[in-house]
């Protein structure tokens, strides 16, 4: 890879043209890393032109530069958000020395293992959405997907980036095995459920960037205040893309809404799959589906793990900073649920083994203010409707409710009483069926699909209609 200057080719504001032993190993591990784009990234787009913005630095200016730029040719950087100096540990035990700038030796293991959970979701995204393109509902969406895509691949770079430039050989080992494991795989499957699953239809692709995206959020801000400063840094960057993915999410779920409430007036019907939309009572399923399987990602209710990443200050709680208590919670109590016979009551317990579920608990407040905004759109129509999150004990797999099944308005029941009612409570054959008929690419200039209304403005204040994506 003689001849490449690596400063200029990948953006940042990590002094990487000072550092020989980090760029020998971005040297090693770029060309692998194109590979698996060229193998697993979004397929049948890699030649074309695509309006996509850069991070070339993290000031104002150089964040969010706007271009065509052909994917494999996207500059994926590094970048730490500003220092602050004098920063000190917010939580746990060491809570007030300086934080960490290299590896706490004795939480080496740990804190790996902490980046490659969160570097693996970041492919794993990718290698999820990669057939999207094909079906998409119009340009304007189609280099929103693109440009989430490639921020998910500039987020592993910035995990890979942490392995390689703090945890030495094994940590250039995780690199490489970042880009070996494979969405689905049986074999070699990404390290976390929802992460395994398919993103078949465009409708599932925006719930996973309303849902699942919004998981990563809570788990970079959770990171963003660890006591090791790097990874703060990383994740504190990392939380202004990532709020992109989850406006995709929700201005598309609720442009969905949008498109099914006309549908609804003007055909004065509530049979809009006659008319090409997609009717609320699947939107419904597919909040169900979507919701459950991002619950889990947060783990189970009760866990020493979660315990032990505070107290040893590598995981904060969300806006830890912000809260007013002691930030060490030994003798502090949280409320979480329990199962009593077939009741879902709640208790309270210590609060450090509980901090999996109040960050549960703050995604799903998070969660349901946009709901609540699709709401308001479907009440705007004078339609009655509601939308809602299910219960939390709704299909899980992890966790207390691993073991039950539990409608969406949390009773607990019996698997007959479960089968004969999961169809009207998930996504049937039928239903996908349905959805997937309506996958047909749009790719007219300021065109739309039949069930996707067009957003409210176009990217970087150009307008809904331009070209976003060269095709020709
Ligand atoms: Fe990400
Ligand atoms: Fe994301």
């Amino acid at each position: 890879m003689a001849g490449i200057d690596y400063s200029e080719r990948i953006p940042n504001n990590v002094s990487l043209a000072d550092n020989r032993r980090l760029q020998r190993a971005l040297e090693e591990w770029h060309p692998k890393f194109l590979d698996w784009w060229m193998q697993m990234g979004p397929e049948g787009f890699q030649a074309k032109d695509v309006y996509l913005r850069t991070a070339v630095s993290v000031d104002a200016q150089g964040w969010a530069q706007f271009d065509y730029v052909r994917m494999p040719e996207y500059r994926w950087g590094l970048f730490l958000a500003e220092p602050e100096s004098g920063r000190t540990i917010g939580f746990g035990d060491h809570m007030g020395a300086p934080a960490w700038q290299d590896v706490p030796g004795e939480y080496r293991g740990v804190l790996r293992r902490l980046i490659v959970t969160q570097g693996d979701t970041e492919p794993a995204s990718v290698e999820q959405q990669r057939h999207l393109g094909r079906t998409c509902p119009s340009l304007y969406d189609l280099r929103n997907l693109f440009q989430i895509n490639v921020e998910e691949g500039r987020h592993l770079w910035a995990m890979v980036y942490l392995l390689d430039a703090y945890f030495g050989r094994d940590g250039r080992e995780e690199s490489e095995a970042l880009l070996q494991r494979r969405s689905g795989d049986r074999d070699k499957p990404r390290i976390l459920g929802a992460f395994n699953e398919k993103t078949p239809d465009w409708l599932s692709y925006l719930m996973f960037t309303y849902f699942t995206d919004r998981d990563g959020k809570y788990q970079l801000a959770s990171l963003a205040e660890s006591g090791f400063d790097p990874l703060s840094r990383t994740c504190r960057f990392m939380l202004t893309e990532e709020a992109h993915h989850l406006f995709v999410g929700e201005t598309g779920i609720g442009r969905v809404v949008q498109r099914t409430c006309e549908l609804m007036r003007e055909g004065k019907t509530d049979d809009v799959r006659r008319l090409g939309g997609i009717d609320l009572e699947t939107l419904q399923k597919y909040i169900n589906f979507h919701y459950s399987v991002s619950l889990d990602l947060f783990g189970s209710e009760v866990s020493t793990n979660a315990a032990n990443f505070y107290t040893m200050g590598l995981k904060g709680r969300f806006e830890e900073s912000k809260k007013k208590d002691d930030h060490r919670l030994k003798d502090a109590t949280y409320t979480v649920s329990e199962l009593v016979g077939d009741r879902i009551t709640t208790r309270e317990a210590p609060a450090l083994p509980s901090l999996n579920e109040r960050l549960r608990d703050d995604y799903i407040a998070d969660c349901q203010r946009g709901v609540d905004r699709w709401n308001q759109i479907i009440k705007k129509h004078g339609i009655d409707f509601e939308l809602r999150l299910p219960n939390r004990g709704f299909r899980r797999a992890i966790g207390l409710f691993a073991e039950v099944k539990v409608s969406p308005d949390g009773l607990v029941l019996s698997e007959a009483a479960w089968d004969s009612n999961k169809h009207a409570w998930l996504p049937t054959e039928a239903d996908q069926a349905y959805v997937q008929s309506l996958m047909r690419p749009v790719t007219e200039r300021g065109r739309f699909a039949s069930w996707i209304a067009p957003p409210a403005r176009g990217v970087n204040s150009q307008p809904v209609d331009f070209e976003y994506v060269r095709l020709a």
